[in-house]
């Protein structure tokens, strides 16, 4: 059998990192019964991991690899950035030749970024022969909706579940979704959350990581006493093109989190795009910046919120170990609101909607809205609030790769044993 695991983007690689694991942890097991020396058993199956380079840099993809210990992918498509029908297409020409070589049963794809939509569109239409035959297509984190086709991940999100043979959803919500869309049962399998799956693989390496230390959040390293505490911060994302392409919106986020800056650090690790807008906006006073440049893990000392700390973006780990510690995190990213929960770190998500609602619902996340006063008033409650983790959202175990490959495998069983019948059927 062989699988074929596409990443392209950031939010990807902790998602598709437990599948790859769960492979090669089922290829141990395989006894070599059967096969020679040197060979490999009929059973074991055959992983291609392809990289589309929808993102590129050490920042955005390379450090990543390393931290989730992700093999090198096989296959590097090398589409860089552009504007949404260019990278698609990009994908989609390059996509379709690795399809027509590798010829795999199964194309695995993972989250809402173009990547993702594009591998899947790509696989539905493939022909491999006259008979019309092609992989059977995967997408793991099926069946989210923000509702707001707006946003380019909810266009994706839907399409590549209407293209989709094997829907795999992390909470309740999409197995309503998907029925309220006439998807078939019998294609949707409710495994949890392979995202979570990395976070709980993860946490504890991630205690290892210095990046408190570097940003001096610990409170010796502050001069504040010889202790090893760490001092109370708050964590900042913001990427979403609706909430930083606007300069207005921008600037009315940014003012929302004044209160919150007077009262603690806030750390924030700037993507590409924002980081881009903050220059093109002239944004870089409300920041606290005295600087032209956004330069790399410069800490804040200018006017307007002078109590952010302005960094690179950062890798897995590092962030990992910054959610841990905040005492709040304020994002308008979608795994964010899901990883807070599971830790149960209170989080605003500056956002109107938000796909993931059982994060509202049994964790510690807030819809603020994108409003100043609503962020404030978020801010202040969130601030204000005492969680603890008692109830994670069902499935969300660390166990959701090997559900999937479980179903895989099962697929494949009865795809190879209905050709089977079929060939015998037209001997007799
Ligand atoms: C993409 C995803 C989004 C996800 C986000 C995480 C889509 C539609 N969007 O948005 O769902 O939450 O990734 O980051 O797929 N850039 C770099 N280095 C890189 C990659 C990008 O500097 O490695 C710059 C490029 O100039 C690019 C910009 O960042 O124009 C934005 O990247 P892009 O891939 O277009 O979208 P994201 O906003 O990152």
């Amino acid at each position: 059998m062989i699988i074929l695991t596409v990443v392209g983007a950031r939010p990807n690689f902790m998602k598709a990192a437990p599948i790859i694991a769960a492979i090669n942890e089922r290829n141990e097991r395989i006894p070599a019964n059967g096969a020679g020396r040197g060979e490999r058993s009929p059973e074991t199956i055959r992983h291609i991991f392809v990289h589309t380079g929808q993102h590129y840099d050490e920042f955005m993809s390379g450090s990543f690899f390393t931290d989730l210990e992700l093999p090198k992918p096989d296959i590097h498509l090398g589409v860089g950035s552009g504007s949404h029908a260019v990278q698609t297409a990009e994908i989609v020409k390059k996509f379709e030749a690795v399809l027509l070589t590798e010829k795999p049963d199964v194309v695995v794809v993972v989250g809402d970024v173009n990547s993702t939509l594009a591998c899947a569109l790509v696989t539905a239409k493939i022909c491999f022969d006259s008979a019309g035959s092609r992989p059977v297509i995967a997408h793991v984190e099926a069946g989210l909706r923000s509702f707001d086709r707006s946003m380019p991940e909810e266009i994706n999100r839907i399409l590549t579940d209407h293209v989709s043979d094997l829907l795999f959803v992390t909470e309740e919500s999409g197995l309503q979704n998907l029925q309220n869309e006439g998807i078939s049962p019998d294609k949707i399998h409710f495994v949890g959350n392979t995202m979570i799956d990395s976070l709980l693989a993860f946490k504890e390496k991630a205690e290892a990581s210095t990046v408190l230390d570097k940003l001096k959040l610990r409170l010796n390293a502050r001069g504040n006493g010889g202790g090893k505490s760490i001092c109370r911060y708050a964590l900042l994302t913001l990427h979403r093109p609706s909430n930083v392409d606007n300069r207005s919106a921008f600037l009315n986020i940014l003012d929302g989190l004044e209160d919150l800056a007077a009262d603690c650090p806030i750390v924030f690790p700037i993507h590409p795009r924002t980081r881009r807008r903050v220059q093109e906006f002239g944004l870089q006073s409300q920041l606290g910046l005295n600087e032209v440049e956004v330069k790399p893990n410069l800490a804040m000392s200018g006017e307007g919120l002078r109590n952010i700390i302005l960094t690179e973006p950062l890798g897995y780990l590092d962030f990992l170990c910054l959610m841990k510690h905040a005492a709040l995190v304020v994002t308008d990213s979608g795994g964010i609101q899901e990883e807070t929960t599971c830790l149960g770190i209170p989080c605003v998500t500056v956002r109107e909607s938000t796909e993931r609602p059982i994060t509202i619902e049994s964790g510690t996340n807030v819809l603020a809205g994108t409003q100043k006063e609503k962020i404030r008033q978020a801010v202040r409650r969130q601030m204000a609030t005492k969680y603890c983790n008692e109830r994670a959202p069902e499935k969300w175990d660390g166990q959701a790769a090997r559900r999937i490959l479980d179903v895989l495998i099962r697929t494949q069983l009865a795809k190879t044993s209905s050709q089977q019948s079929l060939i015998l059927q037209a001997c007799v």
